[in-house]
């Protein structure tokens, strides 16, 4: 069974529906999963539940995340933020797969599973199968004292208020938000430096007025989306910190207009799905003003080069001849960028499924909470 909620007893705060109100909540919800952590004397974070010190931090080798659907690519944005600030080896997981294949739990692997709404059936059953097996477990949890909290050893609350729409975007950013706290704490009592954490605690900070410039552009980004509703499937593309961007941006287009899309890493087009483009198969790219730049720039020619048409989501306006349009994004610090790359799929996908007339806050054959195996 699934977990039913009636969608009368929220309110959608004037917004048309509350996938829009939850999207443009989210310089608050962001405000709320920082509040109170952020340190700028030891220019770290302090996340009260982990129920580790740093003593017992410093023994990991290891950082594995599980989760199912956008908690998965939210997790991979948070392997990616540990990788980079705090240089322990982390990887995110579908929690389905990792609990079918009999998996193998390290002492000094610390798990952390992420949830919504700490009732995902799969979830719950990878977190009971490493606690029954003596691994030790954080969650990720925006529901206060769910099923997934309860069964954790410590853990994150996002506090970024009740989501209500089926697709997750608040809780969504908010996670990548508590990853990047956790990496902060990590990185600092590891060799992060003062200086580079700093530049974190700063940039964190900067979050909320970023993502009001994003959310400021939703009619231009609706504009886009009914350009391109019609479309009979969508290609999103990036790199490294951009691949989990795309993998996200492509599951909320099909998950709420139904509109088939695809998530490719940049450099894997050419070894297969770059047969796919034609004008009929529009592509969203990431591209970051960061070290792989002109890489991505590159890609983009390949694409234009066989008539694709390009969408760039930058920081910088590519040549013409590279793009057919592009929603820029204020630039954060590299490690950070994939939060704001992020908004304005979001709001593509809004626009998308409400220019195809899509039951948006409710898309069919899906639950908000999925309870089932
Ligand atoms: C997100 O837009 C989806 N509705 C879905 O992938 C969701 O993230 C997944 O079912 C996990 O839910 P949870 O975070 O409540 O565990």
């Amino acid at each position: 069974s699934t977990v039913d909620w009636e969608i009368d007893s929220f309110d959608t705060g004037g917004y048309e529906h509350y996938l829009l109100k939850e999207i443009h909540e989210q310089p608050t919800s962001v405000e709320r999963t920082l509040s109170g952590r952020l340190d700028e004397r030891f220019s770290t974070a302090h996340l009260g539940g982990l129920n580790l010190d740093a003593r017992e931090l410093r023994e990991i080798r290891r950082v594995k995340i599980l989760g199912c659907g956008s908690a998965y690519y939210a997790g991979e944005m948070g392997a990616q933020l540990i990788e980079e600030l705090a240089r322990v080896p982390a990887h995110s997981e579908p929690a389905s797969e990792f609990r079918y294949r009999n998996p193998v739990i390290e002492a000094d692997t610390l798990y952390v599973a992420v949830s919504q709404s700490g009732e995902t059936y799969d979830t719950l059953a990878a977190v009971q199968e490493i606690k029954r097996k003596g691994g030790r477990v954080l969650g990720v949890v925006n529901t206060v004292g769910s099923a997934i909290a309860r069964e954790c050893d410590g853990g994150i609350y996002l506090h970024a208020g009740p989501e209500v729409s089926v697709a997750s975007t608040k809780a969504f950013t908010s996670t990548v938000v508590a990853f990047a706290l956790l990496a902060l704490h990590f990185g600092r009592i590891h060799d992060l430096s003062p200086a580079d954490g700093r530049r974190i605690v700063s940039a964190l900070q900067a979050l909320p007025d970023q993502i009001r410039e994003v959310l400021d552009q939703s009619e231009a980004i609706a504009e886009l989306a009914a350009e391109y509703a019609g479309s009979a499937g969508m290609m999103f593309i990036g790199r490294v910190r951009g691949y989990p961007v795309a993998r996200e941006g492509a599951q909320k287009l099909k998950e709420i207009s139904y509109v088939h899309a695809e998530a490719y890493p940049a450099s894997e087009l050419k070894h297969g799905p770059l047969a796919l483009i034609s004008p009929e198969l529009p592509t969203v790219a990431l591209v970051p003003d960061d070290e792989l730049l002109d890489k991505n720039l590159t890609t983009l020619g390949e694409i234009k080069a066989r008539s694709g048409r390009v969408i760039a989501v930058a920081h910088k306006r590519p040549e013409d001849r590279l793009v057919d349009h592009c929603v820029l994004v204020p630039k954060s610090e590299p490690e950070l960028d994939p939060l704001l790359l992020n908004i304005p799929l979001q709001l593509l996908a809004y626009h998308a499924a409400v220019a195809l007339g899509r039951d948006v806050d409710k898309p069919r054959n899906l639950a908000k909470s999925v309870t089932v195996e």
